[in-house]
């Protein structure tokens, strides 16, 4: 649970961070059509949920520093009980103030009119150009009202500027409170996990396994999934984004199951590759013990101060001295970095930031350098090893078999903690908890 105050002291961040004589503009997310009158499940959007907590469509948030009347002003839908009988209970602008801590609040339907007021006598205004064309549109046109206002003198705004940076900088930071959330949904995703390694028995269909997954994060108190299941069984396993998830699961399978929560907007992303009939074969054990050495380099390289790189530099070490050794690479390990055949095996990066996005805002560089680790952030660490079945460079018992091990590590004021270290990643682990 996240509470008003946090929300408050991170819209008070923002503002000391923004441009002198700006305001920022954070719309809702827009709700999206699935089929005729049928919309996708709503999903609030990001940047907006981390300054508000607040869930409704219809709404935008302006941040207007130094504002005499109030700094935090924000519009949502007008109570309607027509609308609400259909639809479920609106908030309204009579209890959001008071509710989310925002300084005033106006229904959505006023907003041409109130913005000008809100402008007036600012020079920049901050929103994200270009993600929705309708609302840049909105913008302009309150732009340029807000000019005309001005000919007569004061200032206007004439400059448009991301947010993204300076709100993104703070995402990356996770307080104790998210950290809370996100262990939340990390536990339940973990649940989700063992429960389908027990369950999986050869002649299943993927989406029995998904089934299993789901019927988990939901009776856990998660809405969603955090992104589409990917449950991969044999070959299946080297399509890195795979998820139709129908193909039927063969003794002798490995499956691959990339799955994570959403819980409370907050995101798990966590993958285990496990022998479908429970016991790995002598060469999906020789891939799976070269990707879980890939996995312990790149965990021990995520410390405060030390390089985003880093991690990836230890994965992609490991990956190729394995393969070398199996001879799935050929030739010295400096010809092998130097002309990157390993991407053939392992074609992705070793991890991505993990928040209220799956995948996380934040930069990844400074300018030349890469970022340095700090407490309160939140990285996946997910190497893997993908062997093409059309690979006719490997011998072929080898082909088709697809290994990845995704955890999810916070770093700390002295090295990391792995959030998903409850779910077992030894083979041996695995085959024990399969047996079980
Ligand atoms: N599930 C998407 C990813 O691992 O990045
Ligand atoms: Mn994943
Ligand atoms: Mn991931």
């Amino acid at each position: 649970m996240i509470e008003n105050h946090e929300y408050r002291q991170r819209r008070r961040l923002l503002m000391e961070r923004m441009a002198p004589g700006s305001l920022a503009l954070l719309p809702a997310a827009p709700e999206r059509v699935r089929s005729r009158d049928i919309h996708h499940a709503y999903r609030q959007d990001s940047d907006f949920y981390y300054l508000t907590g607040f869930t409704e469509a219809g709404a935008l948030l302006a941040l207007v520093p130094g504002r005499e009347k109030g700094e935090t002003v924000l519009f949502c839908q007008p109570r309607d009980p027509k609308k609400e009988q259909w639809e479920g209970v609106l908030l309204g602008p009579e209890a959001a103030a008071a509710a989310l801590g925002v300084d005033e609040a106006h229904p959505i339907t006023e907003i041409d009119e109130r913005m000008p007021g809100l402008i007036e006598g600012r020079e920049r205004i901050h929103y994200r150009m270009g993600a929705d064309a309708g609302f840049d549109e909105k913008v302009m046109g309150w732009a340029c009202g807000a000019r005309e206002k001005a000919r007569l003198g004061g200032p206007a705004p004439k400059q448009f500027l991301l947010l993204d940076e300076l709100l993104h900088e703070m995402r990356l930071i996770k307080s104790d409170s998210e950290i809370h959330l996100m262990e939340e949904a990390v536990r339940i995703s973990v649940e989700g996990h063992r429960r389908i390694m027990r369950y999986c028995r050869p002649g299943m269909r993927e989406y029995e396994l998904e089934a299993e997954l789901l019927h988990s994060f939901l009776r856990h108190g998660s809405r969603a999934a955090a992104y589409g299941s990917i449950i991969g069984a044999g070959a299946n396993a080297c399509i890195l984004h795979y998820d139709s998830n129908q193909a039927e699961i063969a003794d002798g399978d490995l499956v691959l199951v990339d799955a994570g929560c959403e819980y409370r907007h907050y995101a798990a992303d966590i993958t285990r590759t496990f022998p479908a009939n429970g016991r790995f074969s002598a060469e999906q054990r020789e891939i799976y013990r070269i990707v879980l050495r890939a996995h312990a380099g790149a965990v021990a390289a995520v410390s405060p101060g030390a390089p985003w790189d880093a991690a990836q530099e230890a994965s992609v070490k490991a990956i190729v001295d394995g393969l070398l050794d199996l001879g799935l690479l050929t030739g010295s390990a400096d010809k092998v970095m130097e002309e990157e055949t390993y991407k053939d095996f392992y074609m992705h990066r070793v991890g991505h930031w993990l928040g209220i996005d799956v995948h996380d805002v934040g930069s990844y560089r400074n300018g030349e350098n890469w970022r340095l680790f700090a407490p309160g952030m939140v990285t996946t660490i997910e190497p893997g090893i993908y062997i093409s079945p059309g690979n006719e460079n490997v011998d072929p018992r080898w082909r088709g078999i697809g290994v990845r091990i995704e955890d999810d590590v916070l770093v700390t004021g002295t090295g990391n903690r792995i959030l998903s270290d409850g779910l077992p990643r030894e083979p041996e682990e695995i085959e024990a908890l399969m047996a079980a």
